[in-house]
């Protein structure tokens, strides 16, 4: 099954909840998500059943990788069990989860035994002032630290570690950042601060390039490329030639990767995304609740993909006006 620009499906990212215990400005500013935000009712979440039977349907069309995210996944009840009913779906052979590692270290034991392979966690400083002006709460980093090594001794290995690069704000951290995780067997990846959603008041002044950051860490470390692991990778792979390991970089706004893009994403009321950028979602739960048989959901799912065209972060340069688009807490990184 291949869409309009010929890729196929590989990769479903599955939401599992709008909400977050974080307000991280690039994503959910407190502005906007404050008091009153009214995030989706529980009847309108996809239950871990109507999940786990969609992931059947997808894999029948070729995914053959998971990953849960949010919002922040961890506060969505018992995400183990839904681990453990993901796994026994045949033909995924991966699934991982991204989480802001908040409550990491109580549960990565039991996502493990669920069927969980592996963790991204996201982590934008090493100082607590700086992590707060990243995220708007006030969280210790020495919490999230523990949930890493907490991921990584469970066997979630290795870890991967998201750090979103905003100038001004934290990107005097870079450096420091790659010290702190260099020989520790963890994987420091640099994202490109990204326009998703409408909210976050993006300006291309507030992102530091991919090279600038890779030429800041080659200056103090020599690096090297690293061939893809697998094709279409987001992050390209790098490795500090002493031998001290592998850190990456998401450059999404400078250096797009839409031609190899094989993802689609699941918000957490059951809407099917083809772009992290898109500006609406096709309904799968209706359809679903409505008792469509696996046979019709299939089709849809086919129809959809083989009617996609996204590429946005390859057009963004062309784009004078900005255009309504989803947040990235309702779908997801
Ligand atoms: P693996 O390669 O399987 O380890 O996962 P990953 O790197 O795709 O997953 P992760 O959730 O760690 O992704 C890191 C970040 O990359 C996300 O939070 C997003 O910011 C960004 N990203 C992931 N997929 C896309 C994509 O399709 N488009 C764009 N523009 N950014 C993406
Ligand atoms: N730009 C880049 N990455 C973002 N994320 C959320 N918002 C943005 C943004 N505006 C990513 C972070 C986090 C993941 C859940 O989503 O990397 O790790
Ligand atoms: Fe929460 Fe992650 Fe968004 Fe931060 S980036 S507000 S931790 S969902
Ligand atoms: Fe895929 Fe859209 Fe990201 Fe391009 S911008 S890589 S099409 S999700």
């Amino acid at each position: 099954m291949l869409d309009t620009r010929a890729r196929p499906l590989h990769d479903l990212r599955i939401s599992v909840t709008d909400r977050c215990n974080f307000r991280c400005t690039y994503c959910m500013p407190k502005t906007i998500f404050g008091r009153d935000f009214a995030f989706l009712p529980r009847s309108e979440l996809l239950s871990f059943e109507e999940i786990t039977r969609l992931a059947r349907l997808f894999a029948d069309e070729g995914v053959s990788k998971l990953r849960l995210t949010g919002g922040e996944p961890l506060l969505r009840k018992d995400l183990d069990q839904l681990v453990a009913m993901l796994a026994t779906v045949e033909g995924i052979d991966d699934i991982a989860l991204t989480t802001n590692g908040s409550a990491l270290a109580a549960h990565a034991d039991r996502l493990r035994r669920a069927g969980l392979r592996r963790v991204s966690v996201s982590l934008d400083a090493l100082d607590d002032d700086t992590f707060a002006a990243m995220n708007d709460v006030a969280f210790p980093v020495s919490r999230v630290l523990t949930g890493i090594d907490a991921a990584a001794r469970a066997g979630l290995r290795p870890v991967k570690v998201n750090m979103v690069v905003k100038r001004g704000v934290n990107d005097a951290r870079i450096v420091e950042m790659a010290d702190h995780f260099r020989g520790s067997g963890h994987i420091l990846r640099f994202i490109e601060y990204m326009d998703v959603g409408t909210t976050n008041g993006w300006r291309m002044d507030d992102v530091v390039p991919a090279a600038e950051i890779l030429a800041r860490i080659d200056a103090r470390w020599p690096i090297e490329p690293v061939d893809p692991s697998y094709a279409g990778e987001v992050a390209s792979r790098y490795r500090y030639r002493d031998g001290a390991g592998e850190i990456g970089v998401i450059a999404s706004v400078t250096q797009p990767f839409c031609g190899g893009c094989t993802r689609v994403r699941l918000s957490a009321d059951g809407k099917l995304y083809t772009c992290l950028f898109a500006a609406r979602g096709h309904d799968l739960r209706g359809p679903l609740r409505q008792g469509a048989t696996d046979a019709e959901l299939r089709t849809l799912i086919r129809s959809t993909w083989e009617r996609r065209a996204d590429r946005y972060s390859e057009l963004r340069r062309a784009r004078t006006e900005r255009t309504p688009r989803i947040e990235m807490s309702y779908i997801g990184g």
